[in-house]
């Protein structure tokens, strides 16, 4: 299956001596229109030792080589382009993947370590944001792909469950809540006497002083704090997990900031023995100023630790438990500055292992070019914009496709799909807007476009009836149409290496798009059943097509239903 490997070898026969195989390998591109063959071999570096120019160079190499196994080989200018044989290539393809199926594109890079990934991690008692929508569906679209490459990824949802924060809700909830309210709905009502705390606050500072007793009951192992703050924590857990049961979303450890409460005084002490405390004001910091950054705040005044103090243990903790290659973190790009400060200050600590930290920011979603804010009331709430979307793909099916069985269950994995697929399709790190409408088409940049083809793949497969994709005939399919097709099926692996390489689930979206398209092309100007020898070798090929599409979706943590 390896051409490039082809190329090279039948390169180094005619190339000078001196010129090694990892040098060609290395030189080799992947031209970008087909014309231009499929790989090409720029001349440029011969030009010196061979004191010719590299136009002629080409003209002269290309003369002298062996092309067997290559539909033609020609130069334009100073490059030599390769054309495959495209009977023996896509043979080779379609069977690689009929065979692997699921396991194509796997690799042992990994080998078996574990790579804990922070993500998703929202704060109990208030509403799931869309940011934290985007660290849950990228953090679990990364752990799908790194497993592929034989990683252990370690979900871990680091909770916000501590802080200064929950002294306020208590104090809230004491003034104007009630348990049936609680009940009724917990996050919303919880949320109301947050905010309802601020305002007052403002005018009566004394009720910021029973905040803080009451964080430091909890602190202090208090029964009726503690049981205050388990109770809401138990409720917004039991909400988090609806939106977590529909995104089909799993965590193998839900150990928040709180986690941490016993294991932060191990890394005070360490700070304190390798002389990096300060004191300042009263609170206890690290100082960062020779990195131009503000210090790293460890604790306060009040004794109460602070974030940064909880990660530092958090880190320490995952090294020691899963003594991780890597230990990845997705979390917004607005908490680069904490992420920075982390790493120096485990640097500073002595922990070598600080540079296996990954952090994995990404970008903000807006609506209508505003930020979102749960304090300016410019939020949308994630069940919200599920439903809707669930809403909106129903619709598109009862237009296209009124007597689907079980609708439900498809318009849900649409609408859900349609969602995740969209957050996951830009790079990362860019913001991007949220407009329902463009989300669920059905054409275009889309998931629902995505699924649809599969859906339409599967269906001709349907209709061929039984046939036995295991058996080792001739499946080469030579159609010029199908070319970009086989070409991108080949690709597959490379992109999973990619997208592993870059934490970039984008790269798998970008790519599974341009597979649907070049399908739908090939499935528009061929006939796929129609009865000649060549229908089994075609079949095979949108056998192929339609595993390669379920794993890049299933890689996004998208669903692929069968019809649509
Ligand atoms: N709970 C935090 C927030 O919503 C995110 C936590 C990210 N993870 C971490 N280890 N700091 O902003």
């Amino acid at each position: 299956m390896d051409f490039k490997k082809q190329v090279v070898d039948t390169l180094i026969k005619v190339l000078p001596e001196e010129i090694t195989e990892e040098q060609v390998t290395k030189l080799i591109e992947k031209p970008k229109t087909s014309d231009l063959g499929d790989y090409a071999f720029p001349t440029f570096i011969l030009a010196k030792s061979l004191h010719k120019a590299p136009k002629m160079i080409a003209e002269e190499l290309v003369g002298q080589l062996d092309t067997t196994g290559f539909e033609k080989v020609v130069n334009t200018g100073a490059y030599i382009n390769f054309f495959l044989d495209k009977k023996a290539f896509s043979n080779a393809v379609i069977r690689e993947v009929l065979t692997q199926k699921d396991n194509y594109g796997n690799a042992d890079d990994g080998k078996g370590r574990n790579v804990p990934i922070d993500m998703s991690s929202p704060n109990i008692a208030k509403p799931m944001s869309m940011g934290h929508l985007r660290s849950t569906v990228i953090g679990n679209s990364i752990a799908k792909i790194i497993t592929k490459l034989n990683y252990q990824p370690v979900k871990i949802n680091h909770l916000g469950d501590w802080g200064t924060q929950f002294g306020k809700l208590i104090v809230g909830y004491k003034l104007w809540g009630s348990e049936e309210e609680v009940e009724a709905d917990p996050i919303n009502n919880l949320l109301k006497y947050y905010v309802r705390f601020h305002k007052e606050a403002e005018e009566k500072p004394e009720l910021d002083d029973e905040a803080r007793a009451w964080f430091k009951r909890m602190e202090d192992g208090d029964k009726e704090a503690l049981a205050l703050w388990t109770w809401f924590k138990e409720l917004s857990l039991k909400e988090f997990q609806t939106i977590y049961d529909r995104l089909d979303v799993q965590f193998d450890h839900f150990t928040g900031e709180s986690f941490y409460n016993d294991k932060m005084d191990a890394i005070v002490n360490t700070l304190e023995e390798k002389g990096l405390l300060e004191e300042s004001r009263g609170a206890e910091i690290v100082d960062l100023s020779e990195y131009d950054l503000s210090p790293a705040l460890i604790k306060k005044t009040d004794g109460a630790t602070l974030y940064i103090t909880r990660d530092l243990a958090a880190a320490k903790y995952r090294k020691d438990t899963f003594d991780f290659v890597k230990s990845l973190y997705v979390v917004g790009s607005e908490q680069a500055e904490h992420f920075t400060k982390l790493k120096i200050v485990l640097k500073k600590m002595g922990y070598d292992w600080a540079d296996d930290i990954v952090y994995i920011p990404f970008g903000l979603i807006t609506t209508g070019g505003k930020k979102l804010s749960t304090r300016k009331g410019n939020v949308i709430l994630l069940d919200d914009v599920l439903n809707d979307a669930v809403n909106l793909a129903k619709k598109q099916i009862e237009e296209k496709n009124p007597n689907l069985k079980n609708k439900d269950a498809v318009a849900e994995a649409v609408g859900v799909g349609a969602v995740v697929f969209h957050d996951l399709k830009n790079d990362r790190r860019d913001s991007f807007d949220f407009n329902l409408e463009e989300v669920v088409r059905f054409e275009g940049e889309t998931g629902p476009y995505v699924q649809y083809t599969n859906a339409r793949a599967l269906s001709i497969l349907r209709k061929a009836g039984d046939v036995d994709y295991a058996d080792a005939t001739d499946v080469s399919v030579t159609d010029d149409e199908a070319w970009d097709t086989i070409k991108m099926l080949q690709n597959f692996p490379d992109v999973v290496e990619r997208a592993a390489k870059e934490y970039e689930p984008s790269v798998i979206a970008k790519y599974v798009l341009k597979l649907a398209k070049s399908f739908n092309q090939y499935y528009a100007h061929s006939k796929i059943l129609a009865d000649d020898e060549g229908l089994k070798a075609r079949l095979s090929l949108v056998k192929s097509v339609s595993t390669v599409l379920q794993m890049s979706l299933a890689l996004l943590g998208v669903k692929a239903p069968e019809e649509m």
